[in-house]
């Protein structure tokens, strides 16, 4: 009996959406250090890109594992949300240390939007169904151009210096960042972990963290669009 309450309570969908959370976020800081390998050069990214390719069944193994993390976290997130608004008619005192500003109000939206954008970025850089002709590059290298390898960094080159996309891409990253930013603080919330002494350090950490997460990822784009990178093609 403990055990089917413990499954029906908040506190199974509370841990499952702090943990999923955090591999999102592992993966988001990942991803971000992968990508800014573009600045050292094709060599550099495509050896990147090509060893993530050569993990094979291994690839699909963290693709599938990616894919389920982000659907408990969604689930359980939601659940959160609907058991707390259903336990607690009279609102918590604690609520005003996560100011009620309007992307916290929207987390719903700001998740839709970056799940939008994510369909997008895989349709375009994984699928290559957004813009083919960008898609299919090949490199040769090796000694004496021994092999041949998926030119990942002038697909990436190619696609951010048409402006459209640049600016897809950018507004993707600072609507990604608005729903990083409420989501830590209010994971802190629905954890518990919010002493009025503490929050505000939580709060600014977490303002912090998104902000650089957003312009890191935001140099790729707008370093591509004004010819810092691949300025000569
Ligand atoms: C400037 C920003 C970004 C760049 C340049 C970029 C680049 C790429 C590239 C080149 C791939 C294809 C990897 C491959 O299939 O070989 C990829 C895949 C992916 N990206 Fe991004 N990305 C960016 C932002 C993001 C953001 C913000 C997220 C998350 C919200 C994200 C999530 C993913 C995911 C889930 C995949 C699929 C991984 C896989 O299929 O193995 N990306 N990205």
């Amino acid at each position: 009996m403990a055990l089917f309450d413990f499954l029906k309570s908040s506190i199974l969908s509370k841990i499952a959406m702090a943990v999923t959370g955090l591999l999102l976020v592992l993966f988001i800081v990942g991803h971000m250090v992968g990508n800014l390998q573009v600045f050292l050069g094709r060599d550099v990214f495509n050896t990147y890109a090509h060893f993530l390719q050569s993990l094979g069944e291994l690839l699909w193994v963290i693709r599938f594992a990616l894919f389920a993390t982000l659907v408990v976290h969604i689930i359980s997130s939601i659940r959160v949300k609907l058991l707390n608004a259903g336990a607690k008619p009279v609102k918590y005192s604690i609520k005003k240390y996560v100011k009620a500003t309007w992307f916290g109000r929207s987390m719903l939206l700001t998740g839709i939007t970056v799940f939008i954008f994510l369909a997008y970025h895989l349709a375009h850089f994984t699928i290559g169904a957004v813009d083919p002709s960008n898609f299919h590059f090949d490199e040769v290298y090796g000694p004496n151009g021994m092999f041949v390898r998926h030119d990942a960094w002038l697909m990436v080159v190619m696609g951010f210096k048409q402006p459209i996309v640049a600016l897809l891409y950018i507004a993707g990253v600072i609507l990604l960042g608005f729903h990083l930013n409420h989501a830590i603080q209010s994971m802190f919330q629905t954890l518990g972990w919010n002493h009025p002494k503490y929050f505000p350090t939580i709060e600014k950490s977490s303002v912090v963290f998104s902000v650089i997460i957003v312009l890191l990822y935001m140099t790729i784009p707008v370093s591509i669009l004004l010819g810092l990178v691949g300025g000569n093609l």
